[in-house]
């Protein structure tokens, strides 16, 4: 037991003067390692007589907490010496730069979407909804295309083994909104669509919005100074539009509007008219009191021309260095 604490107080002096981690940690195995000292005396206490056992023992344990504690606190002071030095000789150089950060960009289609809705929604249209599977009644019979008619065949319209259909355009959720909640009636409403479609302005998956108001006494002159008005609001500059006269079987008369490219040219990007009265008696409204207008715009046509992206793909490529060019 003498031995033992003499051995204790020669190991903490030891493990008090050790100068670096590495030189205590070569202590710390050699006293309490697997084959160090301490382990040792635990392994001898079988050969000691059984009334001595306890006693011994506890010393032992009591010497290797006490030395392990002293191990510990050493590490913790020599760490600390050591960052300090590290510090203090330049070996950190807080001025440096730090590394890049790369921010992330909302998607330019996302903006462009959340920048139509607030506009229509200012201009006090509210936002509606419809499936992206539909029937044929909405989609087309609806809107005044009965089976057979010659415009669903301009449509290239996807179709499901069930008789379903992809929507082709977002106009049947004016017959929806109609049956749904009657005149009067301001709503929009944008998701995606789906035809057999892809060039450089056609994609196969495509956004539009749809607009449809229903009052006593619209004209096509509310119409179209809505159009322009939304137009000079989307795009914060002078633009040139144009009316061409068009036809579309649910609405009479009918138009579509084009947008000058900065640079020169004209882009597609809505049609639009007069509900087709026809298509107000589908959705329950008379079309003696009411009158209606409607459009359906290409939101890709909208990023197109306010971000000067000549090809519509480019959108749905998820290039990095394209997208990357949208971070504010
Ligand atoms: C229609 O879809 C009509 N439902 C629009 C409408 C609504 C007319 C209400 C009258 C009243 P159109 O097929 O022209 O029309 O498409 C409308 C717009 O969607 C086009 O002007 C264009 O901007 C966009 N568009 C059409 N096809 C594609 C396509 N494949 N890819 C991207 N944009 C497209
Ligand atoms: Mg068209």
């Amino acid at each position: 037991m003498a031995d033992l604490s003499e051995r204790l107080r020669e190991a903490l002096a030891a493990v008090e003067s050790a100068g670096t981690l590495d030189e205590l940690e070569a202590l710390r195995v050699r006293l309490l390692g697997r084959n160090g000292e301490i382990t040792a005396q635990l392994k001898a206490l079988g050969s000691l007589p059984a009334e001595e056992r306890p006693t011994v023992g506890k010393a032992v344990n009591r010497a290797k907490n006490e030395l392990g504690a002293a191990i510990a606190a050493r590490r913790k002071a020599l760490s600390k010496r050591r960052l300090d030095a590290a510090l203090s000789e330049g070996g950190i150089d807080v001025s440096l730069p730090g590394r890049g950060v790369l921010p992330g960009a909302e998607h330019p289609l996302s903006r462009t979407i959340r920048r139509v809705r607030a506009i229509l929604a200012g201009a006090g249209f509210a936002a509606r909804s419809g499936p992206e599977i539909e029937d044929e009644f909405h989609n087309f019979t609806a809107l005044n295309m009965p089976a057979n008619h010659p415009a669903r065949d301009m449509h290239d319209t996807f179709y499901l083994p069930s008789g379903m259909l992809l929507r082709t355009h977002t106009s049947p959720v004016q017959v929806r909104s109609m049956l749904g909640e009657g005149a009067p009636l301001k709503v929009i409403s944008l998701g995606r669509v789906f035809r057999r479609d892809s060039d450089q302005t056609h994609t196969p998956v495509f956004h539009q919005v749809e607009g449809l108001a229903v009052e006593e006494g619209l004209s096509l002159a509310n119409l179209k100074s809505l159009l322009h008005e939304f137009a000079e609001q989307f795009f914060e500059r002078e633009v040139e539009v144009r009316f061409r006269a068009s036809y579309f079987p649910f609405t009479e008369p009918s138009a579509e509007m084009d947008v000058r490219w900065e640079g020169g040219g004209w882009l597609e990007i809505l049609g639009c008219g007069m509900v087709h009265p026809e298509v107000l008696r589908f959705g329950g409204v008379d079309p003696e009191r009411y009158t209606g207008y409607a459009f359906g715009m290409g939101v890709e046509r909208m990023a197109m021309l306010r971000y000067g992206v000549r090809d519509i793909r480019r959108f749905f490529d998820n290039d990095i260095r394209f997208l990357g060019q949208f971070a504010p």
